[in-house]
């Protein structure tokens, strides 16, 4: 299976069909395969790849800085400081003076609408590394995982719990409804997903065989899962938001009750990272309370969170060499 995806951009996965993302995560297994045997293909020499950041980033940076180099190209960071965008000039401005130097850019910032800006007039290939509304390489490097662990996608069921309707999780629940996943959403009724959203992910699931099931009620969305996944429950640009998520999200925290409901012994912990499941960082000697995973859930047999970080390097080369490769 072999689709042509030159000159695309990657926003939403709601812009790719069900074919096109199963050869992304394809070809994503593919590359690294040959990382691990040692073949570099060169797919993107000479290739210049500007990286824009206006929030921080540890993985999805690094990803797309490793797998632009492993494939022969030179990536150029640009962080929030560095360059003018919507500051001093608009994103139109940026997008088509960075579209004449480069040859594709990434983008992790806030609005959903820059991004989409930026790929209308950047005149090459732009990449969504994070905006408030969607994360699509994770969803890619999450599925990779998912494929990795059990083979196929059909008959899986993926259950998040948590701020139901974040980034991640609304690029999960269309990355789910795309390949035919049941997708369960654990969250209290205030943090559930966009309906708008729910709904578009209902008509697709109708072609697709994909369950879309929203509910605050933890036993109906763990029992029988094959993955419970979860994510910060204060976002980044949401930091005055912490102590209310607490109180909200606290009895949707990932730990060994919650695994227990499930009823199976083979179900796997996924996390995009970075996650709070110790009072070792900055901010959870703060907020003691802020923990949504515990520490013996994270580093548990089931946990897989260090797979899929690595798969973040995989799939996004596999985005890059897809949309700009030779
Ligand atoms: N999962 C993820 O996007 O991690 P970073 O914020 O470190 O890029
Ligand atoms: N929902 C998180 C994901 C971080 C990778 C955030 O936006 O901060």
């Amino acid at each position: 299976m072999a689709f042509n995806l030159k000159g695309r951009s990657l926003l939403t996965l709601l812009d790719y069909t069900q074919k096109e993302i199963q050869f992304l995560i394809q070809l994503s297994a593919q590359l690294k395969i040959d990382k691990y045997a040692g073949r570099s293909n060169r797919n993107l020499e000479g290739k210049n790849i500007a990286l824009l950041f206006e929030k921080p980033s540890t993985r999805t940076r690094c990803a797309f800085t490793v797998a632009a180099i492993d494939e022969g190209a030179h990536p150029e960071y640009l962080g929030a400081n560095d360059i003018q965008l919507g500051k001093k000039e608009t994103v139109k401005d940026t997008a088509r003076v960075l579209g004449r130097m480069f040859d594709g850019m990434q983008f992790r910032g806030s609005a959903h609408k820059t991004v989409e800006d930026l790929a209308k007039y950047a005149g090459v290939p732009v990449w969504n590394g994070l905006t408030d509304s969607y994360h699509p390489t994770q969803a890619l490097a999450d599925f990779l995982t998912v494929y990795e662990e059990f083979g196929r996608f059909d008959g899986i069921s993926v259950t998040y719990a948590g701020d139901g309707r974040n980034n991640v999780a609304n690029s999960l629940m269309i990355a789910s409804a795309k390949l035919g996943i049941d997708y369960r959403v654990v969250t209290p009724q205030k943090l559930n997903p966009d309906k708008k959203l729910v709904d578009l992910c209902l008509t697709i699931a109708k072609n697709t065989g994909a369950k879309i099931t929203i509910t605050d009620d933890v036993k109906t969305g763990v029992t029988n899962t094959d993955v419970i996944y979860t994510d910060v429950w204060a976002s980044m640009g949401e930091e005055n938001l912490i102590a209310e998520r607490i109180a909200l999200l606290k009895p949707y925290q990932v730990n060994k009750a919650m695994f227990d409901m499930t009823q199976k012994s083979n179900t796997i912990f996924l996390h995009c990272l970075p996650c709070f499941h110790n009072q070792d960082t900055i901010t959870s000697s703060q907020y003691p309370d802020i923990c949504e995973a515990t520490e013996e859930i994270f580093e548990s047999d089931a946990s897989r969170v260090f797979d899929q970080a690595e798969n973040r390097l995989h799939t996004i080369k596999a985005v890059m060499v897809a949309t700009l490769g030779k």
